[in-house]
């Protein structure tokens, strides 16, 4: 629990492990802030579907408004969210865990292996199996209602994740149910993500360069500035929309359509003023699942590029981060498949 950002935010110097390394200089981003692609989910299906695929295939990042989740759901969402992180310590230090088999856990830093850099992240991670009134139980019961906020929000950032994979299946070909079932029957994860502000932002990361290894991501990413998305070598940083969520691809979603859509890795920069609020919503295969490319995506001048795997073994193996030179690129997404 000492390690936790948010009793010490104020603090004049960085610990030593939150100082980036010399020899891992962060590159910053070059470009200025941009607004990443918005998907109006009202307009025509048809037009809906190919702005889907044309973004998903460009930038791997969207961010879809007109969703049918209602702003006051969103806005409870973060709000609920900032105020877990105000309660007491003492009151946050009894769901405060380490033990990453822990399925809901308070925690600090990143859920990757990391060569030992820690990251101005703490997170409030929320695990939601059928049925939800089971999974309830397990998450605290401050603020009063935290866990009636969270679940309700959840099911309707799914929704939105879901509704976003059937265009995609009308987009690419596929059997429109393709991704129902076991691909997205894991266990839901929210995370509620809060960055401290940080007065030398150049020196550390909220989190470091990753790919999301789920499905699909549903992010509320609050109003203040912080997610940053590589884009052609450089990183873009992303402005936030009001009431719109950031969707992008993981890593199995790289891995079904043989490559076609890309995981794209990002990064979160901490603030100097403010601190960040931001909501991420995983939708990920069961334990059990096979995940390997579709036929639909194979042929003769299209062999497999990607091994078939169950999620369990690959959430083992695709464990590591490292600053400044992610394992995350696809190559490397390939030669750690050969291991397994
Ligand atoms: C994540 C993530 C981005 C953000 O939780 O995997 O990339 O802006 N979050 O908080
Ligand atoms: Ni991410």
């Amino acid at each position: 629990m000492e390690n936790m950002l948010h009793r010490n935010s104020s603090q004049e110097s960085l610990a030593d492990n939150f100082v980036v390394p010399p020899e891992q200089q962060l590159p910053p981003a070059t470009s200025a802030v941009v607004s990443l692609p918005v998907i109006d989910m009202f307009g025509s299906r048809d037009d809906v579907r190919r702005a889907i695929l044309d973004a998903g295939k460009e930038l791997g990042f969207f961010q879809v408004v007109n969703h049918g989740v209602p702003e006051e759901v969103m806005r409870d969402m973060l709000a609920v969210g900032e105020e877990f992180f105000q309660l007491p310590a003492a009151d946050k230090a009894e769901f405060y865990s380490e033990d990453r088999g822990k399925p809901s856990r308070l925690f600090s830093g990143t859920s990757f292996d990391t060569g030992g850099e820690e990251y101005r992240r703490d997170c409030l991670r929320l695990s939601c199996t059928a049925p939800i009134s089971d999974s309830t139980k397990d998450w605290p019961n401050k603020p009063r209602r935290l866990r009636e906020i969270v679940e309700k929000y959840i099911m309707l950032a799914r929704g939105v994740g879901m509704e976003v994979l059937r265009l995609l299946c009308e987009g690419l070909g596929l059997q429109l149910d393709y991704f129902e079932g076991d691909l997205s029957g894991g266990a839901l994860i929210l995370e509620i993500n809060h960055y401290p502000s940080c007065r030398k932002p150049s020196m550390t990361l909220g989190l470091p360069p990753h790919c999301d290894r789920d499905l699909i991501t549903v992010l509320l990413p609050g109003p203040v500035h912080g997610l940053e998305v590589k884009y052609k070598g450089d990183w873009i940083r992303v402005k936030p929309m009001p009431n719109a969520f950031v969707v992008n691809f993981g890593l199995q979603l790289e891995v079904v359509t043989n490559g076609m859509l890309k995981s794209i890795e990002h990064r979160v920069m901490t603030n100097t003023i403010l601190a960040r609020t931001s909501i991420s919503t995983f939708i990920q295969p069961t334990e059990d699942c096979l995940v390997g490319p579709a036929e639909e995506f194979l042929g003769e001048d299209n062999p497999p590029h990607y091994r078939t795997h169950t999620y369990r073994d690959f959430m083992r193996i695709y464990n590591i981060v490292n600053l400044g030179s992610s394992l995350n690129h696809t190559t490397n997404l390939r030669k750690i498949q050969k291991e397994i």
